[in-house]
């Protein structure tokens, strides 16, 4: 996610954008920019890497520019360099825009540009938008932007300044946030309210298909047909760190609850085209999955929806036990490296030594310019933005995203799969409604010393995921284990004291987890179920049933995975344990 700032008032803008950029370095970033209205003309410095970077460019400037907007740059299009850096003007030098999201139609936009005779300089999306605004101009930057937004399509949100008119910021929402921070003669705008914090209290989010036309001495918002709108200002009680958390107890929450958005950011980023590799996966004999941790159960999955829908045979493997083994690969291997990180050794490693092998490398990472990234010979990215909490949730629901992008790519008609994931999103907000019904379940089970998570195909890996998320942050025992397998010895373990958690959605296997089930408890083992809603058969069964909505089979580890990360979280925080760093972990495990 990338971060943006404006400023319009009597200070300098430039201490108001670098302070403002720097409380959304949470976000993540790799690179980082500002474009000032000095004397008359725009003042752009921009930089790859941290914003210390961009504060010695500019250092002994003595820039006294009031205008002014900022950005930090999460790559989503276009590699990291300077040239892709924001802010991006026009070839006049007469707009500066800085943008956050994703603009799915930008490559035909590009090509209106170049044929009006436009040289677009970068490989981003973000520069169509400030060639149309210079474009079409004729006078009054809010109607220019009126304009060009219906030319639009995807999720962004932007600002942009003109040397055609001084004391004006022009700023759109539509998918990406954007918040408008209300002063004493100056007035601000940013992607998020720790931004605006030093500055003020007072703000308005912008709702989608608002614009706003910022001047020192006032606010009008807009809609996209041009109508005034009457908005009130908010008065915002946090602090920094809890403005950063988004009024969130703890990082992991806030990214639990960003699920439906990560996961429609991700979606929107393949639905809208193919996956554009220059492959099918039927070139090859085998799909080799690698991964750790997360990123190896969503492999699992990934199996399932592959082996499914290319007809291709997929492996799974730790990406730990695949260095030193001796595993015949070859030319005729594809290696599908799964790391949100991109930096995790083991997986690196040995997608390395087996690219070295003569495999084709493709990752899948979740941070563009990682080691991973640079390393493969194609890369498929999650747009999840950054994830503070060391505990993946939301990079995990947006693997999952892209691996059945990448399965049902395989098929010839996929409109029906298509339809199915574009709902995803809309049915995960429909399960985080749920979360106080998890929450008031997971305190009554908060004190047991030993967990079963129990799932067959689809849900066996849910259950592995699950188990870990409660072992990592709450430090209690759990273990995920396909259900089929408990009678070959671990139903020795059930007692009254183990509660079992049972992923049980009506799929292929229902009928096979309710008698795995019934063998549970006729061990006098308590049972916790997750399966789809009104299932009277599963919930005369079990102690609890935590519902989702019901989906198609394929569709189901989207949903039954969030109650458990709710489930882990709210015996985790109970517990009141440190959930956003547990100990003895790392976000990213950069050591064999
Ligand atoms: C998951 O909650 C853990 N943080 C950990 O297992 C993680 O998934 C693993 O270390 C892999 O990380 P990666 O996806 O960045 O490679």
């Amino acid at each position: 996610m990338c971060g943006i700032v404006g400023y319009v008032g009597a200070s300098p803008a430039l201490l108001v954008l670098l302070q403002g950029l720097e409380r959304l370095e949470y976000r993540g970033y790799d690179s980082a920019g500002v474009a000032l209205l000095e004397n008359g003309k725009l003042y752009v410095e921009k930089k790859v890497g941290k914003i210390r970077e961009l504060v010695r460019s500019l250092w002994g400037k003595n820039l006294k520019a009031v205008v002014g907007i900022g950005h930090t740059r999460w790559a989503t299009h276009g590699e990291v360099c300077e040239l892709n850096a924001h802010p991006h003007t026009d070839n006049r030098g007469e707009f500066a825009v800085v943008h956050n999201g994703i603009v799915e139609n930008y490559r035909e936009l590009r090509q209106e540009i170049e044929s009006a005779g436009v040289s677009y300089v970068s490989q981003t999306d973000t520069e169509a938008i400030v060639h149309l605004i210079a474009l079409n101009y004729e006078g009054d930057l809010l109607r220019t932007v009126l304009k060009v937004v219906k030319k639009l399509r995807g999720a962004y949100a932007f600002a942009v300044i003109s040397t055609r008119e001084q004391s004006r910021i022009v700023a759109v929402k539509y998918g990406s946030p954007l918040v408008v921070g209300i002063g004493k003669e100056e007035n601000f705008v940013a992607s998020d309210i720790p931004a605006l914090l030093p500055f003020t209290r007072e703000v308005i989010p912008l709702n989608d298909g608002e614009v706003v036309d910022l001047r020192p001495d006032g606010v009008f918002i807009y809609d996209f047909e041009g109508n005034l709108l009457t908005k009130e200002a908010m008065h915002v009680p946090w602090d920094i760190i809890s403005a950063e958390k988004g009024g969130f107890k703890h990082f992991m929450l806030k990214e639990i609850f960003e699920q439906p958005r990560t996961l429609s950011d991700t979606i929107r980023g393949y639905i809208s085209r193919d996956m554009s590799l220059p492959f099918s996966l039927r070139d090859y004999r085998r799909v080799l999955i690698i991964a750790c941790g997360t990123s190896y159960h969503a492999g699992l999955i990934g199996k399932y929806w592959i082996e499914k829908h290319a007809g291709v045979p997929v492996e799974v493997a730790y990406a730990s036990e695949v260095r030193y083994a001796n595993m015949p690969v070859g030319e005729q291997d594809l290696v599908l490296a799964i790391s949100q990180s991109g930096e995790t050794a083991d997986t690196r490693f040995s997608a390395l030594a087996l690219k070295e092998k003569g495999a084709t490398l493709l990752s899948l990472v979740n941070v563009m310019g990682s080691a991973l990234d640079r390393e493969s010979d194609h890369t498929l990215y999650t747009h999840a933005g950054p994830e503070i909490g060391v505990a993946a949730t939301k990079t995990f629901t947006a693997q999952l995203a892209v691996l059945y992008s990448l399965a049902v790519s395989q098929r010839q008609d996929r409109q029906k799969e298509v339809e199915n994931l574009l709902k995803v999103p809309h049915l995960v907000e429909e399960v985080l409604t749920r979360a106080e019904a998890v929450k008031n379940l997971a305190l009554r089970y908060a004190h047991s010393k030993d967990f079963l998570y129990l799932g067959r195909y689809l849900s066996y890996p849910v259950a592995l995921e699950g188990a870990l998320k409660l072992k990592e942050i709450s430090y209690i025992h759990a273990e995920g284990y396909p259900a089929g397998e408990m009678k070959h010895g671990p139903i020795a373990l059930i007692d009254e004291k183990t509660p079992t958690v049972a992923i049980a959605p009506a799929d292929r296997v229902y009928e096979k987890i309710l008698s795995n089930v019934e063998e549970v408890l006729a061990r006098k083992g308590k049972v916790i179920g997750v399966g789809f809603e009104k299932d009277e058969r599963l919930k005369s069964l079990c102690d609890a049933v935590i519902e989702v909505p019901t989906v198609e089979e394929d569709l189901t580890p989207f949903l039954t995975t969030v109650p458990l990360q709710l489930f882990a979280y709210y015996i985790a925080d109970y517990l009141g344990l440190d959930v956003d760093q547990p100990r003895n972990l790392a976000k990213t495990v950069t050591v064999e």
